[in-house]
């Protein structure tokens, strides 16, 4: 058990013996914000405190005349308004790093508690390049995604694509008159863009037009043969163009669930609401009105518009039913930009209306904008909007750049595979690093610099670390595992490196807790510190034994870290760079 854990089940029974009734739930050990006062902290006895209207500072004192810590930590102390710091043993931190350099654990564990969460990211949409917007949401979906796997809950992702809605009149009257067939093989996408922009901008000067793409929508609704054979094609080369970036960023989706799928359903849910009494007839369309939460008073949501159509909202409330019915989640994650809260919070109001047995936890975990360097709007130099696969394809091309300037010497085509690990891993990273809610500025040079909180230089800090290997001829099997038990950890870098390595598992559910895959980020980079402390105080091929075993173990174990946090958040490592 990891060292925090068994600190969280002494200090436990410690509590069920001075307040035998207390919820033990919220009595929890995690890292000390300060490393001065302490390695762990825990708060909760304030809150247990403040509840029977005790002295917190003397409750604390009583709960600790009962602990037994063993000599897992140095004796406890109580500080400010009744917080309890922990300082573990030097001998207790080279215990817990010998039980995982024996395979023990990687300093997380699995939760006890496995739950299932459907996660549902990314959802472009049909006969549209994927935007900013969707980066965001594939990078951070994916990493939430790994992060909750690999603390052993149930994931399925379903990626909700828009496949349907009243774009496809448009984009059929364009698709029957001014199909370029050349220019569909060449680039389907910007075709299609093409087509719609075309029949756009003319039905703008010319209502007849309008009114054609009006009936070219209620044929495909209809079932109309040719309308919906054109849209199953669009459908199909937009999921290639998709497919193909899915692929690049190592993304995988259990199910892709489009729009359409829900269809069928929307006509049966909407006079469910309404003999319910949840949705009511107002101006000829069918609306859900709220009064709670207040910021939703005036803001009311259609299900059903007055000529009849559904909308986005109303999709969404069917896909509800479809994931609880089929999947019985315990929670569903949507993933998008700031501008759907509203949209998220009417969803989840009418759902707790009506379903109000239903256990489900729903979260709209939402996010900032992409920015251009100088704050604006992030653009093409044209002012276009920016293509996620021309960025990739910018990310790798700069990446080359910088690796054969670094090691010209390497073959080209491994040069390209570097280039293509950097270049994807600095954009994924630029995008997870900063709080997800907040815009950020999108700068090549930033992402891309090797010294810096980067995808770049945490890859390098892992692929320094085989080089010691390598110079040593340490193999694999040779790394310390064995020999484990001599763990020494004398110096204040190396038990300073040791204690962060002891974090990794209480990062990775505050991860997932908070939906912040920041948290990861900076303690990957503070780890690479603690690292470049280490190695640069302590010798590690010309120590003498038993150190260099130790030190290699120390190596070893941040190496495995860093690639396991790194591969979390969806980025790859190299063993050379
Ligand atoms: N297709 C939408 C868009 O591009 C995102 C869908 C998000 N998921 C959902 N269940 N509404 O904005």
């Amino acid at each position: 058990m990891l060292p925090h854990r068994q600190l969280e089940e002494r200090l436990q029974q410690a509590v069920r013996s001075v307040l035998p009734e207390a919820d033990l739930s919220s009595v929890l050990v995690r890292t000390c914000p300060d490393p001065r006062y302490g390695d762990y902290q825990a708060n909760a006895l304030m809150s247990l405190a403040k509840e029977r209207q005790l002295n917190p500072r003397e409750l604390a004192a009583n709960v600790l005349a009962k602990l037994d810590l063993g000599d897992l930590c140095e004796p406890a102390e109580v500080a400010g308004a009744g917080f309890v710091n922990f300082r573990l043993r030097p001998q207790a931190v080279a215990a817990a790093l010998a039980a995982a350099a024996r395979g023990d654990h990687l300093f997380f564990e699995k939760t006890s508690q496995p739950r299932t969460i459907v996660l549902d990211f990314s959802s472009p949409n049909v006969a549209k390049p994927m935007h900013v917007g969707h980066i965001r949401s594939t990078i951070l979906g994916e990493a939430l995604a790994r992060t909750l796997r690999l603390l052993g809950h149930r994931v399925i992702t379903d990626n909700h694509v828009g496949d349907w809605g009243t774009q496809f009149g448009k984009l059929i009257v364009g698709w029957k008159r001014h199909l370029d067939k050349v220019g569909l093989r060449a680039d389907p996408i910007a075709e299609m863009e093409r087509l719609y922009l075309v029949v756009n901008t003319a039905s703008e000067k010319d209502p007849a037009i309008l009114e054609e793409a009006r009936q070219e929508l209620v044929k495909l609704q209809a079932g109309d043969e040719t309308n919906l054979a054109i849209w199953r094609e669009m459908q199909a080369l937009s999921q290639t163009q998709f497919g193909t970036i899915y692929q690049r960023l190592g993304v995988k989706f259990d199910y892709t669930l489009g729009e359409s799928f829900y269809n069928p359903r929307l006509a049966s849910l909407v006079q469910e609401l309404r003999v319910k009494g949840i949705a009511r007839e107002s101006e000829g369309a069918l609306v859900v009105f709220f009064d709670e939460p207040p910021q939703l008073k005036k803001q009311p949501a259609i299900i059903q518009k007055r000529d009849g159509a559904y909308n986005y909202a109303t999709t969404d409330l069917a896909t509800l039913a479809h994931r609880l019915e089929t999947w019985h989640p315990d929670e569903i994650i949507y993933i998008t930009g700031g501008p759907q809260q509203l949209h998220f919070q009417q969803i989840f109001s009418t759902f707790r209306r009506w379903h109000p047995e239903a256990k489900i936890k729903l979260a709209h975990v939402w996010f900032g904008s992409i920015l251009g360097e100088k704050g604006k709007a992030f653009k093409t130099r044209t002012g276009g909007a920016i293509r996620l696969s021309d960025l990739l394809d910018e990310a790798e091309e700069r990446a080359y750049g910088v690796v054969s300037e670094k090691s010209p010497e390497l073959p080209e085509a491994q040069r390209r595979e570097i280039a293509r690990i950097v270049g994807i891993g600095a954009v994924k990273y630029a995008d997870l690093l900063p709080n997800r809610i907040t815009d950020y500025v999108f700068s090549w040079d930033k992402m891309l610099a090797l010294n810096g909180n980067t995808a770049p230089y945490l890859q390098y800090a892992y692929a320094r670390i085989q080089s010691i290997f390598r110079k040593g001829n340490v193999e694999e099997g040779q790394r310390g595992g064995g020999q484990a038990a001599a763990l020494a950890l004398g110096a204040p870098q190396e038990l300073a490196l040791g204690k962060h390595l002891l974090n990794f598992g209480l990062v990775l559910e505050a991860v997932a807790e908070d939906y912040r895959p920041n948290f990861l980020c900076n303690y990957l980079y503070e780890l690479a510190g603690c690292f470049t402390g280490f190695y640069e105080n302590c010798p590690v091929l010309k120590a003498a034994e038993p150190e260099r075993t130790s030190r290699l173990v120390l190596c070893d174990l941040t190496a495995r870290v860093l690639k396991q946090g790194l591969e979390v958040l969806g980025i790859e490592t190299l063993e050379q760079m």
